[in-house]
């Protein structure tokens, strides 16, 4: 049997059955939303996407996933995903069956099952420590924000590009104490400082839509979830700056491990994300990008989805309603 170049499928049979594996995620993770039990939720959702994985004619590879594999059953780091191991195209996949564990087991806004793919060798194998991101939303120069400046002048260079003060800049930052100063120096230069509890990459993705009013996204997160972000923004635009964080030796390591060798260096957008490559995510919570599941009293189940492809540029929103007692 030959083998199918991953262009091709990325093309043609993917984009949208990705979406059945982040809505699988998304269904299962929404009968634990408000429950606070943030293990029960992510343990749910990876459940659901790792069998939906089943059904796709790939030959995956889990790149970022759940940890490695002597901490996590599924999903984890270089386990095989698809049902076309050996034969089907070789896939690298990015993947957060649950973006927003403790958003779901409180039912807070934005979490998502999100999951990004691409060729195999062309997603950052980032390693699970912290990433510094910075991302400014579409229609800005190149290289209008750099990470080795201040947030100062970052702002100063995306108002200047955007005809406003820099008090006019509307910034999303994680509530953490870890970005006090940050926050700070943001609202000392007059900003809106929207601060969110959990969830960036849904954060990160708000840049690119006008309707959320948010100019810049700043302040560190999980590198997992800037890879994810990152492949996002190559299908709609935008620009991020991304930089691994160490706390200790043994997350260097980690990095080292994983064919990283350059620990301070701050990744561009194609740097974390090349070539061709797809972004699903379906809500999980309403949020800015996506409404989360619905349970009708009819006993249906709505979900709402975005698929998005690098290489068009193509943004397919997708509406799904399961009927109660229709085949699935
Ligand atoms: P989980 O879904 O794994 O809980 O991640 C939520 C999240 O807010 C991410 O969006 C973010 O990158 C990370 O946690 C920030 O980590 P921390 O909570 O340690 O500041």
């Amino acid at each position: 049997m030959t083998t199918t170049p991953a262009s091709q499928v990325l093309d043609r049979v993917l984009v949208l059955e990705m979406v059945r594996v982040t809505e699988a995620a998304a269904i299962a993770a929404s009968e634990l939303i408000g429950r606070g039990d943030e293990k029960a939720a992510d343990h749910a959702a990876v459940e659901g996407m790792r069998r939906a994985f089943d059904d796709l004619a790939i030959d995956g590879t889990v790149v970022i996933g759940e940890g490695e594999r002597d901490e996590a059953p599924m999903l984890y780091i270089g386990e095989k995903v698809g049902g076309a191991q050996g034969t089907g195209p070789k896939i690298d996949i990015a993947l957060d069956p649950l973006e927003g564990t403790t958003i779901t087991a409180k039912a807070g806004p934005n979490a998502l099952a999100v999951l990004a793919a691409a060729e195999a060798g062309n997603l950052l194998n980032a390693p699970d420590v912290y990433m510094d991101k910075l991302a400014v939303g579409p229609g800005y120069p190149d290289d209008i924000i750099d990470l080795a400046k201040s947030p100062t002048d970052n702002v100063k260079a995306v108002a200047a590009a955007k005809g406003v003060q820099p008090h006019e800049i509307i910034v999303c930052v994680l509530d953490r104490p870890r970005h006090n100063d940050l926050i700070n120096e943001l609202r000392g230069l007059g900003c809106g400082v929207v601060l969110i509890g959990d969830g960036d990459v849904a954060g990160v993705i708000a840049v690119t839509n006008e309707d959320t009013g948010i100019d810049m996204y700043m302040g560190s997160g999980g590198a997992p979830e800037g890879v994810l972000a990152a492949a996002a923004l190559r299908c709609v635009g935008g620009q991020f700056n991304g930089r691994l964080l160490f706390r200790n030796e043994d997350e260097k390591a980690r990095a080292r491990k994983w064919g990283i060798e350059d620990l301070n260096k701050i990744y561009k957008l194609e740097e974390l994300a090349k070539g061709d490559c797809i972004f699903a995510a379906t809500g999980v919570t309403d949020g800015s990008l996506l409404k989360g599941v619905k349970r009708l009293k009819n006993g249906s189940m709505t979900t709402e989805s975005v698929v998005m492809r690098a290489s068009s540029g193509t943004v397919r929103w997708v509406r799904s309603e399961s009927r109660k007692g229709a085949n699935a």
